[in-house]
This record gives structure tokens, sequence and C-alpha cells, in this order.
């Protein structure tokens, strides 16, 4: 069964928006407890969270109380920095998944350059899975950064699907094609294969073409969805606290 991650950053992203210098005032919202605890009930197999360097959305805080909450593994994402390191060794994650972090981009833009920087990511791998994690490399479908992922040690791989989401019909079989590469390549390396970035309920599917995955993790589109799935109840409540207004 192939498994769904559900990332939260950007229930956190919403609560900053209007919280970020109050977060512990009584009003913040929207509650990434609540959260996390929805996607169990939905039927989420882990919670992921991405602690930045720059604390855009998720805070340390959130990620203790999300993984005391909700008893599901907690996948944490984080760049391969020493005060990142600290963080996990702390928060002791079932999983962490090593991404690129640029303080200027909107989101994760590419994969972990492993290749470029084996020696000092094998050291990463094995602190942190000495500390009880499992460790994930979040990377293009490049055979050189698969490779390199089962040489530093990881216990896995995430492969990027950002090109594929957002190629067009053309390019897509391509990225189709690199994908399943790379997917044959990491299980043939012994590496578990993982898949997220910019996946939605539209293109979801055709990843199904991509053999070995195990676990997709998706966080913009199931945010988004919630958002509009729920905004009916949300203003028939409201409405329904207001009908009460005595008048004058
Ligand atoms: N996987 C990784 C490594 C990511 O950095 C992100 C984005 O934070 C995701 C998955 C989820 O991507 P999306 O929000 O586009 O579903």
């Amino acid at each position: 069964m192939l498994k769904l991650g559900v990332n939260i950053d950007h229930v956190a992203t919403l609560r900053q928006a209007r919280y970020a210098t109050m977060l512990d005032s009584p009003n913040a919202e929207p509650d990434i407890v609540a959260a996390g605890l929805a996607a169990v009930r939905g039927g989420a197999d882990s919670i992921t969270m991405h602690v930045r360097g720059d604390r855009r959305h998720v805070q340390e805080e959130d990620v203790v109380l999300v993984r005391d909450a909700c008893g599901l593994p907690i996948n944490f994402e984080m760049a391969s920095t020493s005060e990142m390191v600290g963080m996990a060794l702390r928060l002791a994650p079932d999983f962490v998944c090593l991404v690129p972090e640029n303080r200027k981009e909107v989101t994760t833009e590419g994969g972990l350059d492993v290749a470029g920087q084996k020696e000092s990511l094998r050291a990463t791998v094995g602190v942190l899975r000495e500390g009880g994690s499992q460790v994930s490399m979040f990377i293009d479908p490049e055979e050189e950064q698969i490779q390199a992922s089962a040489e530093v040690g990881a216990d896995m791989i995430e492969l990027h699907t950002g090109c594929f989401a957002n190629s067009d019909k053309d390019k897509k079989s391509r990225e189709i094609m690199r994908l399943q590469a790379g997917a044959r390549l990491g299980n043939a390396l012994g590496l578990g294969v993982n898949a997220g970035h910019g996946i939605n309920y539209g293109n979801v599917r055709e990843l199904f073409e991509v053999p070995h995955l195990k676990e997709l993790n998706i966080g913009h589109s199931i945010v988004s969805r919630s958002i509009v799935a729920g905004m009916e109840e949300a203003v028939r409540e409201m409405m329904g606290i207001m009908g009460a207004y005595p008048g004058g």
C-alpha cells in the first residue's frame, strides 16, 4: 500500500500570517495540533514538518506538540546545518529528510546536491542515525545523486517530483521516465523510495506508473483542499452564532 505523509507546514504558514509575533496568544489559529489530529483521522501514515532556518512556518515547539499528540511517525524535514542537527537530536523524529534550503526561495526549489557534499552529509547522516532517526535524502531523480545517497549511508531517498508536477503534457512523460529510472536504481541499491513536492489531486495518479514507491509526501494541495472543503461549514457555524444576535 502506498503510504501518505501529510505535510502540515502551511497550516503554520496561515497562523504565522497573523500571529508570528504573538504565538502564545490564546487567539493564535489555525491550531497545528488540531490539523495534525484531523490528518490522523483522515488516515495519514505520517506527519511531515519542516522547520526552516528563518522559522517562516513551523516552529520547533509545533513539532513537539504534534509529535506528542498525534502518535504517528514524524518526518522532520531540515537543512543539514549544525543548528538543525541539534534540533533533530532533541526531537528524535522517526524520519529525517534532508533538504536544501535557500533563504529567498518561496518553497524548496530543487533536490539536495548529495554528490557535491558527500563528506559533510555522511557525517550528518551518521549523527542522525545514531540519534535513532532513519534518514532520507530529498533529491532530483538523477543517477549521481541516488548513488551518492547510498554512499553516504541514507536509508531512503525522496524523489523530487516538482519538475514532473510543473511540466506540460509533452515533457511529463520524460519526467515520469526519469522518476521510474530513479526509483528502480534506488530500490536496486537497497534504498527506500519516497516521492514528494507539487503532488496534487489531479496529478497523483500519474505517479502510479513509478515503481517501488513507499510513501508520497503531500502538503500544499491537501492544506489548500481542506480550506476550500471546510469553508462552507466554517461560514455556516459563524452564521449560526451571529443568528443569536438579539437586535437593536
Ligand atoms: N517533500 C519535501 C522534501 C518538501 O520540501 C516539500 C515541501 O515542503 C514536500 C514534500 C511537500 O510539497 P508540497 O507542499 O508541494 O506538497
